[in-house]
């Protein structure tokens, strides 16, 4: 078993005993600190402001640095994506087990009453392979996908951000850089969670990479100072965001891979983040705008609210987290995770049936299937639209909205806590170990424990599947919640949970978060995973084992960063299994 006080947001979901997870749970409950301010220069704005609409701005984010970051470019005249960039450069210094320059992730934004959706998801090197991962033997080699030079995949966040704010933003980027710049040269206080999470990191990483030259100093109380990623945040920001991709830093990462790993500067200099058509539903009165592949989640989201919607029959009477209520959802899981595992990949690669799988008569007839008779593990739960492939053709989240209505709602990664802890030299950041969420070999689960095809094998530029779900939902066109969380394949089903504790319960969001949650994913069967924020004990434990499941301890489950909109009035909420702010900015 891996070691239990490891308190990271990405790390690998193990088994935990009770009394160790009250205490990691405990851990996750610290308060944020007030932070140190960080000045913006108010700029004349790229355009004028159109009219509020709301009665302020306001965020929901990780940690208390990266809110005042937010209230810096809101009181400099920024508009919901300034902040949004700023937030996440902020992140990758004051957070940088997740936050990052050297990982990727996806945006989901609602600008001047238009859904759109920016996928900076890192991709594979050209010279990587499919079996790149296996021995001789043709077996996975444990670890080589998840820690050091091979486990890279070529950095999107950069790109990410300098589209986002490049088409969108109004502030000079540079003045949405400055506040992460600030925290990098005069540092900032580490807090009890974080000196944990890099002690966890240094001990995953002794030997192998150079994790610790770099983040040794994150001690709680200290003032941590990262000179070298401030020169690198500086070029960035004089240079624009393609100086990670074709300066400097390029050559940075460049060189340090020589030799050990397969990124090279044609990766850097070929990388592109993509707009999409984000995957929207009409669902319980509002419209859905959600991330479309190569993320899973926004389909898997979908799939688990209009499947709950047509039982509503079965689910009248339960009461939430009841077991009858988790085995109705469990069920619900298993055709969701059923779904996953065969057609969802990189749509650039192939042509992922998102229409098919979202359909209001398919999903009618898979929540069919659902029985509170059926029996866990009983009969194999099979892909929903027949055996046939697709065609050819340590993660954060936080949520925005400004005062004119616009909102973003952005999840990015590194995977594990602080990546493959590859520290590139002199340019002080982490690079991610997204290539484990590829199909390392059919049937081998990934570091969540989910499997996959064809359709997520490895191949020269393609995007692993990704579960994070950056979610808005629309009433009658305007915004009415930002939502989103880390947590691998835990990430959609916490969404789903905490939606509908909101709307088919009618919580306040602060008991939405607060409220226990659990995951099942098919895989491994009957298995029920609990939290250490919520452990699933006594007579509930009892009755679930009643009916066939097997209960798991699990690291966590989710940090859910959301901001509800009641009429005008924005009501951010932070996980409490979190160090997170909801600030209502004025
Ligand atoms: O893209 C994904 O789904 C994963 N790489 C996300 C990892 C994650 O959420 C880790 N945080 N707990």
């Amino acid at each position: 078993m891996s070691d239990p006080m490891q308190d990271a947001r990405c790390a690998p979901f193990v088994t935990l005993p009770v009394t160790l997870t009250r205490r990691l749970g405990a851990a996750m409950l610290l308060v944020a600190l007030a932070g140190s301010f960080v000045p913006v220069a108010p700029a004349l704005a790229k355009t004028a402001a159109p009219k509020a609409v709301l009665d302020a701005s306001a965020v929901a984010v990780p940690d208390h640095y990266s809110a005042d970051t937010a209230q810096q470019i809101f009181a400099a005249g920024g508009n919901a994506v300034d902040a949004a960039v700023a937030i996440a450069f902020t992140l990758a210094v004051t957070y940088p087990d997740a936050g990052n320059i050297g990982g990727g992730g996806f945006m989901t934004l609602y600008v001047d009453g238009k859904p759109y959706f920016l996928d900076y998801r890192e991709r594979a090197p050209q010279q990587a392979t499919r079996d790149m991962y296996l021995d001789d033997k043709g077996n996975p080699v444990p670890g080589m996908s998840l820690v050091g030079f091979r486990a890279v995949a070529v950095p999107g966040t950069v790109d990410g951000m300098w589209e986002a704010q490049r088409r969108f933003g109004k502030l000079k980027w540079k003045q949405v850089l400055a506040p992460a710049i600030r925290y990098a040269t005069d540092g900032f206080v580490v807090e009890p969670w974080l000196q944990k999470r890099a002690e966890y990191a240094a001990k995953n990483f002794a030997g192998k990479t150079n994790f610790s030259v770099y983040f040794a100093g994150l001690k709680a109380g200290a003032t941590f100072r990262q000179p070298e990623l401030a020169q690198t945040l500086s070029r960035i920001a004089s240079d624009g965001g393609r100086e990670f991709y074709e300066g400097k830093t390029a050559d940075l990462i460049s060189s340090q891979m020589y030799g050990h790993g397969i990124l090279s500067k044609t990766d850097l200099v070929q990388y592109k983040a993509v707009w999409r058509q984000p995957a929207t539903a009409q669902w319980n009165g509002y419209q859905i705008v959600t991330a479309p592949p190569p993320s899973s989640g926004g389909v898997g989201l979908i799939q688990l609210l209009k499947m709950k919607a047509d039982l509503k029959p079965a689910f009248t009477g339960l009461d939430l987290n009841s077991p009858g209520y988790i085995h109705l959802v469990a069920q619900i899981e298993d055709r969701v995770f059923a779904d996953r595992q065969q057609y969802m990949g990189d749509p650039d690669s192939f042509r992922v049936p998102v229409d098919k799988l979202i359909d209001d008569a398919y999903l009618a007839q898979r929540a069919g299937e659902v029985s509170p008779d059926e029996v866990p593990g009983a009969a194999p739960v099979k892909p929903g639209l027949g055996d046939s492939m697709p065609e050819r053709a340590e993660t954060t989240h936080f949520s925005v909205v400004d005062k004119w209505g616009n909102a973003v709602s952005n999840t990015y990664t590194l995977n594990g806590p602080f990546g493959s802890g590859v520290v590139v030299d002199n340019a002080g950041f982490a690079l991610n170990d997204e290539m484990d969420d590829f199909v390392t070999k059919a049937g081998t689960p990934n570091q969540f424990g989910v499997t996959g095809g064809d359709v997520n094998t490895i191949a020269p530029g393609r995007r692993p599947l990704s579960s994070m779900t950056p979610t808005i939902l629309l009433k009658d066109g305007k915004v009415a919640l930002v939502i989103g969380t880390p947590g691998g394949s835990r990430i959609f089903t916490s969404i789903f949970q905490v939606m509908t504790n909101l709307y088919d319960f009618n919580m306040p969001p602060a008991d939405a978060l607060a409220a226990m949650r659990f995951h099942h994913q098919l895989l491994p069967p009957k298995t029920i995973y609990w939290e250490p924020y919520h452990p699933v004990t006594g007579e509930l434990a009892d009755q679930l084992k009643g009916l066939g499941y097997t209960l798991e301890g699990q690291v966590f489950n989710g940090d859910v960063q959301l901001i509800r909109v009641d009429g005008t009035t924005p009501e951010p909420a932070a996980d409490p299994r979190g160090a997170g702010v909801g600030r209502v900015i004025h």
